[in-house]
C-alpha cells in the first residue's frame, strides 16, 4: 500500500526535478538490466558489470527485486516509472555523477512498520527504525502455498508450520505468475485473507511474514489484514520478495531496511543463506 511518504535523497539545496535527462541517456546500462547472466568482468578498458541472483557458490540467494522503472507499483497501471535522476553529472561539468531518487517507501522489496495502518502508532513513532533487527535476521522457513487459494485460515492450518517457527516466507501463485515482472498492478494477487491473518496471530509464533507481491494481504482484505498483523507491533511484514529460484526449506534470512526516521515503510535488501 502506498501512503504518500517519499524518500528524497537530495544532494542539492534547491528542490527541483527540472533536469530532463532521459533515464536511458543518463543511465546507459539500464537498458540491459534484465540480462542477469553477464559474463565475468574482465577488467581492462571496458569492464562488464556482473549482475547476479546467487552468490557464494550457490549458497547466498538475493531475494530482493531490482528497482526498475517497469516494476509494478501499488494501484499503478504504468509501473513505478522514473525514480532515478542524474541532476549532477560529469557531462554537465560536475566533479562526480550524483543521482537522486524519489519513490514510495512501499516500492519493490520492502518492510511495513506498525504506523502503516495504525494511525496512533504512526503518531507515536513506530517507524521502520524501531523494527527489531533480531526479528529481521535469523532462521526462516520458505513454504509453498497451495496455488488455488488465497492464504486463508484453512490454508494456514494445512501448512502445519511447526510451532517454534518465527519467520515464514510464503511462496505463492504470485511467483508462478511472475507478477513482480509485470508492469501493470494486478489486484488478483494472492495474500493473507482476514481469517488467515487472524489464524496466524492466534495459532503461531510467526513474527516475520514475507510474501512475493506488493502486499502480504490479499487485495480485498488489504487494510483489515494489515491491521490484524500490525496491531500487536511484534510482527514485521516483508513484501515483494523474489522467491523464483528458491526451494522450500530452512534458510538463514537477512533483511536490512533503511533507518528512515518517521517512515512507516522502507525498501530492504533481503537475502537467504543456505
Ligand atoms: C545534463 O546532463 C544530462 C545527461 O548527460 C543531459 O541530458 C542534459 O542535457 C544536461 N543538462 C545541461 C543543462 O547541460
Ligand atoms: C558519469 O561519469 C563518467 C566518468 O566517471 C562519465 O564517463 C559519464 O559520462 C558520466 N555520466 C554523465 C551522464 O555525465
Ligand atoms: C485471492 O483474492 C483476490 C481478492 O483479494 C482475488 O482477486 C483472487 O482471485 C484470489 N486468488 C485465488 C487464487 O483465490
Amino acid at each position: 500500500m502506498v501512503i504518500f511518504f517519499h524518500i528524497f535523497f537530495l544532494t542539492a539545496t534547491t528542490f527541483t526535478f527540472a533536469f530532463t535527462a532521459s533515464v536511458a541517456t543518463a543511465y546507459p546500462t539500464v537498458r540491459d538490466i534484465n540480462t542477469a547472466d553477464c559474463e565475468l568482468a574482465t577488467g581492462g578498458e571496458n569492464p562488464i558489470p556482473i549482475r547476479r541472483e546467487v552468490y557464494g557458490d550457490g549458497r547466498i540467494f538475493d531475494i530482493s527485486h531490482m528497482y526498475r522503472s517497469d516494476m509494478p507499483a501499488w494501484n499503478s497501471k504504468h509501473g513505478l516509472g522514473q525514480f532515478l535522476w542524474l541532476p549532477a553529472s560529469m557531462k554537465n561539468g560536475s566533479l562526480a555523477n550524483n543521482s537522486e531518487m524519489k519513490m514510495s517507501v512501499h516500492t519493490g522489496t520492502h518492510v511495513d512498520a506498525p504506523g502503516h495502518v495504525v494511525g496512533r502508532y504512526f503518531d507515536a513513532g513506530f517507524d521502520v527504525d524501531t523494527l527489531d533487527l533480531e526479528t529481521l535476521n535469523g532462521p526462516a522457513l520458505v513454504v509453498d502455498v497451495p496455488r488455488d487459494k488465497n492464504i486463508t485460515a484453512g490454508v494456514m492450518e494445512s501448512l502445519k508450520i511447526p510451532k517454534g517457527v518465527r519467520r515464514v516466507l510464503f511462496r505463492t501463485l504470485n511467483t508462478d505468475r511472475q507478477l513482480m515482472f509485470k508492469k501493470e498492478f494486478d489486484t488478483s494477487y494472492v495474500g493473507l485473507t482476514m481469517d488467515g491473518a487472524e489464524w496466524l496471530v492466534k495459532n503461531t509464533n510467526i513474527k516475520l511474514i514475507g510474501t512475493d507481491y506488493l502486499s502480504v494481504a490479499a487485495y480485498d482484505d488489504a487494510i483489515p489484514s494489515h491491521i490484524i498483523l500490525l496491531e500487536l507491533r511484534d510482527i514485521i511484514l516483508v513484501e515483494s520478495l523474489k522467491l523464483d529460484c528458491i526451494e522450500p526449506g530452512i534458510y538463514s534470512l537477512h533483511c536490512l531496511p533503511l533507518r528512515l526516521l518517521g517512515a512507516e515503510g522502507s525498501p530492504a535488501r533481503c537475502i537467504l543463506i543456505k
